[in-house]
C-alpha cells in the first residue's frame, strides 16, 4: 500500500529520509538531520512516501518569503530502485494537494536542471527566475481552483 505522512509526524523515518536525501545530495548527517527537524505542519514540510512501512520517496516544501501564496518544492527524491514506476509522480500530486486543500497555497515553484521533462509531464511550465534567498528558480505550477487545475505559460 502506498501512503503519504508529513515526516515530523513520523520521527521513526527521519534517519533512512536522511540517508535517502543524501544518496542524491551528499551532506553531513548532522547539518541534513537538523534540517529535517524543521519540517512543521505548515513550512517548511518534508513529505515522505511510504511503500507497505517502506520509506522511497521525499520532498520538501518550503516558503517564498516573497510570494505569501507560493511555496517552492526541493529535494524531490525516489528510492533508485523504485523509479519509472509512477512514485515521483505520485509524491509530487500528493504535495500539490496538500498545498491546495491544508496549506491554501496557489503556486508552486521549483528549480530543476536534468529533469525538466519529468515535471513538463506534471504540468510544470518555465517562468522567468523569481529570487529565494538569493538563488534564481524557474518553473511553477498554478493550482487555482479545482475543477481543472489551470496551468499558465509565461514568458
Ligand atoms: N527525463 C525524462 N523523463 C523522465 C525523467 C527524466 N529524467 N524522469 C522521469 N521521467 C518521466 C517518466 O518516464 C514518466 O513518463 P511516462 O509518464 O510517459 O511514463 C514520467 O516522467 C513520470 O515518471 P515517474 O515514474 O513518476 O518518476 P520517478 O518515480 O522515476 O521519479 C524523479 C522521478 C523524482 C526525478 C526520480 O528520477 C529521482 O529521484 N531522481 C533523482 C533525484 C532528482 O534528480 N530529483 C529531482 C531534483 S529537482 C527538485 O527537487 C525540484
Amino acid at each position: 500500500m502506498i501512503s503519504m505522512a508529513l515526516l515530523h509526524k513520523k520521527p521513526e523515518y527521519m534517519q533512512k529520509c536522511c540517508e535517502l536525501i543524501n544518496t542524491e545530495w551528499k551532506r553531513s548527517d548532522t547539518a541534513r538531520m537538523r534540517s529535517l527537524e524543521n519540517s512543521c505542519d505548515s513550512l517548511p514540510c518534508n513529505i515522505i512516501l511510504l511503500q507497505d512501512k517502506v520509506l522511497i520517496g521525499h520532498l520538501k516544501l518550503s516558503s517564498i518569503p516573497s510570494i505569501p501564496e507560493a511555496c517552492f518544492v526541493e529535494s524531490v527524491v525516489i528510492l533508485k530502485s523504485h523509479r519509472g514506476m509512477g512514485y515521483g509522480t505520485k509524491i509530487m500530486n500528493l504535495a500539490e494537494e496538500y498545498c491546495r486543500d491544508c496549506l491554501k497555497l496557489r503556486e508552486i515553484y521549483l528549480s530543476t536542471k536534468g529533469q525538466e521533462q519529468f515535471y513538463r509531464k506534471l504540468g510544470y511550465v518555465e517562468c522567468p527566475p523569481v529570487s529565494i534567498y538569493g538563488c534564481p528558480i524557474n518553473t511553477f505550477r498554478d493550482l487555482s481552483p479545482p475543477p481543472g487545475t489551470k496551468i499558465i505559460a509565461m514568458e
